[in-house]
């Protein structure tokens, strides 16, 4: 066991503690509203390691859905059912500066493709990309996908954060609708069937301890160090760690770059996938947000770890 690994299991439960009252500072995410219920001042990690060992510590046990998390694996899905020239003629490459939610863009910039797979126009552009032949069907090759990856036939989605999201979601069908204006997507394109498996594929309910697996086949290359398979072909991974890295905090992407350093992607239900290239697969979850939509306290507690550790990839 090595040194860094001990000293992770020795400070974890401290961290936790000195980490947890910066939730107060923020709120669980109301817009959507199934997702204001979430216990505001938790705090959970599980972190994974290559030969199956784990720390985990706080609420790590605790169900919440990925939300823009689940952005990550669609867009490797989508990458390994249409290859990179499709997917890129969609979607951009480049971080916005704006809210995740934002259209400013689409109508700002020509073309008006999105941005960035990780912005909600540019993961509704990947979703309307994953094969299947009806809506149905693609939500359960997104599912099947996602229970490779976490390692647990049990993985689902919370039909009722779904509908929830549908019942209230003016602003995505708005970008849908926008996009469709733009040939992003097609005119024979149904807006409800893409948008029903959108909110589908953020419903999908893990814990700290799926996040972290998940994380660690990125780690790795798209390499399951536990079942020693190739998951997801390399590039495709360098390029999903290269959007965590660019835009998976959105508009606060550049200062968790410098405050810590690594991959990362946040969900409105508190979650946050991290990735420490070559060694760990990291989930952590607080359902207090910043006004930027991302976990306050675990933001804070991915800060500690990455300074203590010198985890920073710059
Ligand atoms: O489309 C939405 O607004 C949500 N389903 C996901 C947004 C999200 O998680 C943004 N992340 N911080």
């Amino acid at each position: 066991m090595n040194e860094q690994w001990m000293s992770l299991q020795t400070n974890v439960p401290r961290w936790l503690d000195e980490c947890r009252p910066y939730a107060k500072e923020g709120k669980a995410a109301a817009y959507i509203p199934a997702l204001a219920i979430a216990p505001a001042d938790a705090l959970g990690i599980s972190i994974l390691r290559a030969d199956g060992s784990s720390i985990t510590g706080g609420d790590s046990s605790m169900k919440f859905t990925m939300q823009s998390i689940s952005k990550v694996f669609t867009l490797l899905l989508a990458l390994m059912d249409n290859g990179e020239e499709v997917v890129f003629s969609k979607v951009g490459m480049e971080p916005t500066g704006d809210d995740f939610n934002s259209i400013l863009k689409l109508e700002l910039v020509e073309p008006g493709i999105p941005f960035n797979p990780l912005i909600n126009a540019g993961a509704i552009a990947v979703t309307s990309l994953i094969k299947g032949s009806n809506p149905a069907d693609k939500t359960e090759r997104i599912l099947e996908f996602m229970r490779l990856m976490a390692g647990d036939e049990q993985l689902d989605y919370n039909r009722i954060v779904s509908k929830s999201e549908s019942a209230t979601a003016y602003r995505n069908r708005s970008l849908a609708y926008f996009l469709q204006e733009n040939g992003v997507l097609s005119p024979h394109t149904n807006i409800e069937e893409v948008l029903s498996v959108y909110f589908n594929h953020c419903a999908i309910e893990v814990t700290c301890n799926h996040l972290a697996r998940m994380g660690l086949i990125l780690a790795h290359g798209g390499f399951d160090p536990l079942t020693e398979r190739q998951l997801v072909p390399k590039r495709y991974v360098r390029i999903a760690k290269t959007f965590m890295l660019t835009c998976g905090m959105y508009n606060a992407s550049g200062e968790f770059a410098i405050r810590v350093g690594i991959p990362a992607k946040s969900g409105v239900a508190g979650g946050i996938l991290a990735v420490v290239p070559g060694q760990y697969g990291i989930g952590v979850v607080g359902p207090a947000l910043n006004s930027r939509g991302n976990s306050i306290a675990g933001i804070r507690l991915l800060e500690t770890m990455s300074v203590q550790n010198d985890w920073s990839l710059f």
